[in-house]
């Protein structure tokens, strides 16, 4: 996937796309990053990308002529073009997993007040949100969505089922966590986990997997359920039964 990113501090970059996954993804030539400054494409003397806002209000708009010289300079026209900005769609691992299947990406980063909306109406542009709060700049929001979709990428991560057992990908939280030593601090590692069969760990993990889900994301809990998932019958008990203690109400069981 080829990814170019517009934005006023390109430098922010750099040590993400060029470190760990991304990086080793780079190399690879799974991913190809192409940071733009917009700053380098302004006709003005003083280079300022930015002006006060017509009819009023605190802080300053990004000019639209560096920005639409930049997406005219590379070739941005067709492409998938997304705006990180808080008023878009909240990005999800729905959204990641559609991106994921571009060959191409435009991602403008914003700062400041945001962009004149001239350049997002004429480039047609997808707004793209990471929460609901406000950062100074798109550029860490920008780098959490080049991160999450690159993990969807094949090649990217080493193993190729890592991605699909992450909480919320799989519909579910992950159940938890644990590696050496077997006690640690008078805490031992469940006992189950150490037992080597392995019809039983999966169990407890799927177990351990609903009933956090049920306690931190009943939406999501009734989420999965309701999307009948394809489950054996010892695997559908362990369901219902969370979702019974848990109160929660699947209307496929109702
Ligand atoms: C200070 S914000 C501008 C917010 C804008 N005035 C508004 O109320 O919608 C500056 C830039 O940061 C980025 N940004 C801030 N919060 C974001 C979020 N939650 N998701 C995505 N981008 C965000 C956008 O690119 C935005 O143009």
């Amino acid at each position: 996937m080829k990814i170019d990113i517009l934005t006023l501090f390109p430098e922010m970059f750099t040590p993400v796309t060029e470190a760990s996954m991304l990086g080793r993804a780079a190399q690879k030539g799974i991913l190809e990053f192409r940071l733009h400054d917009i700053r380098d494409y302004t006709q003005d003397k003083h280079n300022r990308t930015d002006d006060y806002p017509f009819g009023g209000g605190g802080g300053m708009v990004q000019m639209a002529d560096p920005i639409f010289r930049t997406l005219e300079d590379i070739g941005a026209r067709g492409k998938r073009f997304l705006y990180m900005s808080p008023r878009g769609k909240v990005l999800d691992q729905e959204m990641l997993q559609e991106l994921a299947q571009e060959e191409e990406l435009v991602i403008l980063c914003g700062h400041y007040e945001g962009v004149d909306q001239r350049v997002l109406d004429a480039w047609n542009a997808e707004e793209v949100s990471i929460g609901d709060y406000i950062l100074t700049g798109g550029e860490l929001p920008a780098m959490v969505l080049i991160d999450a979709v690159a993990r969807l990428i094949p090649g990217v991560l080493g193993n190729a089922d890592s991605a699909m057992d992450e909480s919320v990908y799989s519909g579910l939280l992950e159940h938890p966590q644990y590696t050496q030593p077997r006690v640690y601090r008078d805490m031992p590692v469940p006992e189950v986990l150490l037992s080597g069969n392995h019809r039983k760990i999966h169990l407890w993990k799927f177990r351990e997997s609903l009933e956090l889900t049920a306690k931190r994301r009943p939406d999501l809990l009734l989420q999965y359920a309701e999307g009948d998932p394809d489950l054996d019958r010892e695997e559908q008990k362990i369901l219902d039964s969370t979702l019974q203690a848990f109160g929660i109400c699947s209307k496929m069981r109702r």
